[in-house]
């Protein structure tokens, strides 16, 4: 059976799954039942002092984009952090750790960025036996507007400039949480490192308005006729998760530097791609929030299921292996040819493939009589847009030709190996042959 135990910056925790900093981290309660649940750990629901008080509002909080069977694909929250006294959540903490001494416990803090906040609260966290920090550079709402969360998270001296004290008054691993509101994901974590970081975490939520009533003309969640921008996460952000987490994994400044991956994280396939670009560990939230703690326990089995398929005696086996196939655009081989292939036993004749590729790409697909689609090989560029307008999964395939066939799209013979590679003009190497 694989080992799912894993070894994030020393802390150890039976699975890579831990709960993120949010709803269900928020208090000792909650948290007692993630951990009876499965999870590997949590990072407790971000804890703040020092600022104005923390009150969140009482109308609806969270927003949510559905897909058609409304299942939940994105959900938007204007929630700010703890609104719970910090001595309660510190004594909570406390509690639950020693009660769970092979679980992940790590606190998650956003106070003003003063020096003297910093060093009053991180001895209180210390006192805790938390295993360690988690800085909240991210919160997209109401806590920037106070010069904190994603205020300090979009701007590199400020990141470095806390991380530092963090290292100084603090003598456990350091996380600092990034935000995914920013040009270029690498310069943040860059600082992060050159404060002198463990690691980093990231996502955390988009900037996002996921609805106009169209009759009050307010965003929602709307609070007595008015909406502010909230902070988007679930499924539909992973992509968006995965490509960052990529960027600092190939980074140079970044290399090597431990990342946990938050952002969508539903089933244990999501966990195992964040791992396969570099993450050591994977955060979730909204996936508990929509389907509970138990969730975790699909997570787990599918894991370790899938690990034993492929040989994976631990998760470092496979941490990172897709890191050296992300690749900038004008790397990619262009003598790869492939072409769109329609199953008739699965084909349901709907015709979506035809009318989006007749309609909008590149006439590649016939109709004939009894709606039978086929594809015309001379005008697929294998664009791939059928497969993803199709609704029965792998009716439509691409299948890649073999070296020596002759692309009758082209007229030209598929090359046979990665000698005869050719290059986009933009490739430096095609540029310095010139
Ligand atoms: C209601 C809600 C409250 C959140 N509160 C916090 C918070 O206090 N601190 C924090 O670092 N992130 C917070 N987050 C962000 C999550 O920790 C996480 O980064 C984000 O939701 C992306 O993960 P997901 O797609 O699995 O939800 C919150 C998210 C939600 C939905």
């Amino acid at each position: 059976m694989a080992d799912l135990t894993t070894n994030f910056l020393g802390i150890s925790s039976p699975n890579p799954f831990w709960l993120a900093s949010a709803p269900p981290t928020d208090k000792e309660y909650n948290v007692r039942r993630a951990f009876e649940a499965g999870w590997g750990g949590v990072v407790w629901k971000t804890l703040g002092e020092a600022g104005p008080p923390v009150v969140n509002v009482n109308g609806p909080r969270y927003g949510a984009i559905y897909g058609a069977d409304r299942r939940l694909l994105g959900l938007n929250n204007i929630e700010l952090i703890t609104d719970r006294p910090l001595e309660v959540n510190l004594e909570e903490m406390a509690r639950v750790k020693a009660d769970y001494p092979d679980r992940a416990l790590i606190a998650s803090i956003m106070v003003p960025c003063e020096e003297a906040a910093w060093k009053a609260i991180l001895p209180r966290v210390a006192e805790t036996g938390a295993d360690g920090i988690e800085l909240n550079f991210g919160c997209p709402h109401g806590m920037s507007e106070r010069g904190m969360g994603s205020a300090v998270g979009q701007v590199p001296e400020y990141i470095e400039m806390v991380t530092r004290w963090c290292k100084q008054y603090y003598d456990r691993p350091v996380i600092v949480k990034l935000t995914p509101n920013i040009t270029d994901v690498r310069k943040p974590a860059a600082a992060a490192r050159n404060g002198g970081a463990d690691a980093v975490s990231l996502i955390n939520t988009i900037n996002s308005i996921t609805t106009v009533n169209l009759d009050t003309m307010s965003p929602e969640p709307s609070i007595d006729g008015k909406g502010s921008h909230g902070g988007y996460c679930g499924p539909a952000v992973k992509p968006i998760a995965l490509s960052m987490v990529s960027e600092i994994a190939r980074a140079q400044e970044t290399a090597g530097m431990p990342i946990s991956g938050i952002g969508g994280v539903t089933t244990w396939r999501d966990a195992a791609e964040f791992m396969a670009l570099g993450c050591g560990n994977v955060q979730v939230c909204t996936a508990a929030m929509t389907y509970g703690f138990k969730v975790v326990q699909e997570m787990i089995a599918g894991l370790s299921q899938w690990m034993d398929e492929k040989g994976y005696e631990s998760t470092s086996d496979f941490v990172g292996m897709a890191v050296p196939n992300v690749t900038d655009w004008q790397y990619l081989n262009l003598n790869y040819v492939a072409k769109a292939k329609i199953s008739q036993d699965d084909c349901i004749k709907c015709g979506r493939c035809y009318a989006a590729c007749e309609d909008t790409s590149h006439q590649a697909i016939a109709m004939s009589e009894g709606r039978v689609f086929e594809v015309i090989d001379e005008e697929c560029v294998a664009c791939n847009l059928c497969v993803d307008v199709c609704p029965v999964e792998n009716c439509i395939t691409m299948v890649q030709m073999q070296p020596g066939e002759v692309d009758p799209r082209t007229g030209e013979t598929v090359q046979p190996d990665y000698a005869n590679w050719t290059m986009h003009p933009n490739n430096p190497a095609a540029q310095a042959a010139e």
